[in-house]
């Protein structure tokens, strides 16, 4: 009898029979630990610190429940992830709000709701927010999003920190300090301190270092120029995970060690602000697999094997996205050596609809049961219905117990917001 990859201490071939496939399966265990890793690691550099889960990564009222049970902070980017987190009883002012283009309806509700703070963007922002603020006759905290202008090594696509960005505001051209001036002159929007996202998936630590630097630099600078006293300096997220064996990623414990020591070191006086990260892959993105079954099988002899799924770049983007390069097993028989090497396609009507190139696998038949791992993170948030496919079910999994939080769409719900023209209506 081949045996079946058991996650979260649930059979996942059970666990395909009960929900379908294609499933995103989500331990809940394992993003506590993960939360309590962060926690662990920054308490041991006897910093002042939050953290904060981004919400992008991925946002159910579920999820919101555990961010909130852990006692960490939830930064949210839209309306409707602001939406989610109200629903789910997510105490608003453990709350932020980040983007680049918020409209004005969603900084009034953010507003409103009686969020923690905004982190402004950018110039028009700060008008609109100015403008906002004063109409409901309250302060609003806000950070500044700086672009430190660092690369860290990661994909060119979730770079976010060098120069040429539409992100932030910039820092070697001045418009940052304009930025601090033109807040501290408002008497409705109070300046906190400052925000920095260098990317995504990084594994080095250096470049956090270099972000402390160069913000520390800034700080000490608003203090002379402006008498700023900055309360909170927010480092953003990226903390790099593993999707396969190639992916070598850095005990949380490294990153806060070395954060720890370039902000003692940048202020050497111990009056260093209070140190923010808000991390989401890092939490969530090997907490999650995905279960498709194996549907068609293509031999080109000589050349190569396709094997078929019943998903793709409709639950996952990120391959044909970021490259993204994943492990995967037969659920249904992992203890099966694995001796072909074949290409998983997905299911929609592109070539470059691809999940993994040349991976080595046990012989694969129609019907097995394919789990990639590492997909908690960005997949659900970034899936989507192309081909009208309806978006899978997401189920969580916790102390050998599974439970559905999203459940899977139907052709109804494909339909449900559309209408048809009177004039076509025959
Ligand atoms: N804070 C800000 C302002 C961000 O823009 C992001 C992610 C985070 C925090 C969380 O970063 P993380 O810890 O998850 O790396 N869809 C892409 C990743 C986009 C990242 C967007 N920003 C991917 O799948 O690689």
């Amino acid at each position: 009898m081949s045996r079946n990859l058991s996650f979260g201490g649930c059979d996942v071939v059970a666990l395909a029979n009960q929900y379908g496939t294609p499933l995103y399966v989500m331990d809940e265990g394992r993003i506590r630990l993960q939360m309590r890793s962060f926690k662990r690691a920054f308490d041991t550099t006897g910093l002042d610190y939050r953290v904060a889960y981004a919400g992008k990564a991925f946002l159910t009222l579920a999820m919101c429940k555990v961010v909130e049970d852990e006692g960490f902070m939830l930064n949210v980017a839209s309306g409707g992830e602001l939406y989610t987190a109200l629903q789910a009883g997510f105490p608003a002012e453990r709350i932020y709000f980040h983007g680049n283009n918020k409209s004005i309806y969603e900084l009034e509700e953010a507003i409103q709701a009686g969020i923690e703070m905004i982190v402004v963007d950018n110039f028009n922002e700060l008008t609109i927010l100015q403008n906002v603020a004063h109409q409901h006759g309250k302060v609003v905290r806000v950070l500044l999003r700086i672009t430190p202008g660092i690369s860290a090594h990661t994909h060119v696509y979730i770079q976010t920190a060098q120069e040429d960005t539409k992100f932030g505001f910039d820092l070697a051209s001045g418009q940052a300090a304009e930025a601090v001036k033109l807040v501290q002159e408002s008497s409705d929007l109070e300046l906190l301190g400052f925000h920095c996202h260098i990317g995504s998936q990084i594994f080095e630590t250096k470049a956090f270092v270099v972000a402390v630097e160069k913000m520390a630099t800034f700080i000490h600078y608003c203090r002379e120029q402006f008498h700023l006293h900055t309360q909170v300096l927010n480092l953003g997220g990226g903390f790099g995970i593993r999707y396969s064996r190639t992916d070598s990623p850095k005990p949380i414990s490294e990153y806060a060690d070395q954060i720890a020591d370039a902000v003692k070191k940048a202020f050497p006086q111990g009056n260093y602000p209070q140190i923010w990260v808000e991390p989401g892959r890092r939490i969530v993105g090997e907490a999650g697999i995905t279960l498709y079954t194996v549907g068609t099988i293509k031999e080109i002899p000589g050349l190569r094997k396709y094997v078929v799924v019943d998903g793709g770049m409709t639950d996952n983007p990120c391959p044909t996205l970021y490259q993204t390069k994943y492990e995967a097993v037969v659920a249904n028989r992992v203890d099966e050596p694995a001796t072909e090497t074949v290409s998983v396609a997905g299911r929609c009507g592109e070539s470059g609809d691809m999940l993994m190139w040349d991976v080595k696998l046990p012989v694969i038949q129609s019907g097995d049961l394919l789990a990639v791992y590492s997909t908690g993170a960005y997949h659900y948030s970034m899936a989507n219905n192309y081909h009208r496919l309806p978006r899978p079910a997401v189920v969580f999994v916790y102390e050998g117990k599974a439970e559905l939080v999203v459940r899977r769409e139907t052709y109804q719900d494909l339909v449900r917001f559309e209408q048809i023209p009177t004039r076509l209506q025959k």
